[in-house]
């Protein structure tokens, strides 16, 4: 544990925690910080993982939430501070995919994938910022994604949505470093969760799955361990000079 500059300790909030990466990065955070809230729209999932990390000694509390709904988040971040405290490590994580050609993008696929991808955490940014500012610290791990970076097959809206996470975190970096808040975003390619596997058996990939992996210099699977692992490092006390960065976790894809 770390101990911060706040007097109740430090506590992270993880969007998505419920499910795949967000689960990993709850699982992690919780060796590293006082608590981690595990807010998800399936609320019966994010129960399920802070009851895992309190079974294996860590202090997690499950909230629902939206991150589209602005009041549903701010709900849900009353319920936090109450439960934990003040919300000064965030991870946006939580996201939503669909697979379509882009002259078939419904204009309300395009709008839902925006809401959650990309306004999402611009609704959790500004509900735990007034935290971390009083804090004077902060730490803010955007989840980005290889298609950002390399443009993804049937999936323009959803890599524009995460193109924009990439250059809010940028931004959020320049804003936000003079209150000790760093802003930092982790790309992964394909990592082993329920949204990849979903994506492999709708058969909704250019090419077979196995071919991908074998273009990339690690021709495997990424672990959700393995993207935790980067949110960590953010997150922590010896990430204090690294802002506005993008790191791959991606077996080498994309530099
Ligand atoms: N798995 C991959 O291969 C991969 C690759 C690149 C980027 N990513 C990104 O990693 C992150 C996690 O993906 P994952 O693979 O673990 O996905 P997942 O589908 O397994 O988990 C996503 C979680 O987010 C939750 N969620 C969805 N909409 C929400 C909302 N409106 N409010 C609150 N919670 C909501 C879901 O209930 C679920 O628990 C996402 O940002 C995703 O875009 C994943």
């Amino acid at each position: 544990m770390q101990s911060g500059n706040s007097a109740t300790g430090r506590f992270a909030l993880v969007t998505g925690g419920g499910s795949g990466i967000g689960e990993a990065v709850c699982h992690r955070l919780a060796r590293d910080v006082d608590g981690v809230a595990v807010l998800d729209i399936h609320v019966d999932e994010a129960r399920r993982v802070a009851e895992d990390i309190r079974q294996a000694g860590g202090n997690a509390f499950p909230v629902h939430g939206d991150v589209a709904d602005r009041s549903s988040l701010d709900a849900a971040i009353v319920q936090v501070r109450a439960e934990l405290g003040p919300v000064t490590v965030l991870v946006n994580n939580a996201a939503v995919e669909s697979f379509h050609l882009f002259a078939d993008i419904a204009e309300a696929d395009w709008e839902r994938i925006m809401q959650v991808n990309l306004k999402g955490p611009y609704l959790a940014v500004q509900a735990v910022l007034p935290d971390m500012i009083a804090a004077g610290w902060g730490r803010i791990v955007n989840i980005s994604s290889l298609a950002a970076q390399i443009g993804a097959f049937k999936m323009a809206h959803y890599s524009a949505s995460k193109g924009g996470v990439t250059s809010l975190t940028r931004t959020l970096a320049i804003e936000l470093g003079a209150h000790g808040i760093t802003v930092n975003a982790v790309a992964p390619s394909f990592i082993d969760t329920p949204m990849a596997r979903r994506a492999i058996a709708a058969n909704d990939l250019p090419i077979p799955f196995e071919e991908i992996l074998k273009g990339y210099p690690i021709p495997r699977f990424g672990r959700p361990e393995e993207v935790a692992a980067a949110c960590a490092f953010f997150a922590s006390e010896e990430a204090s000079y690294v802002t506005g960065q993008l790191l791959g976790v991606n077996g080498g894809a994309a530099f």
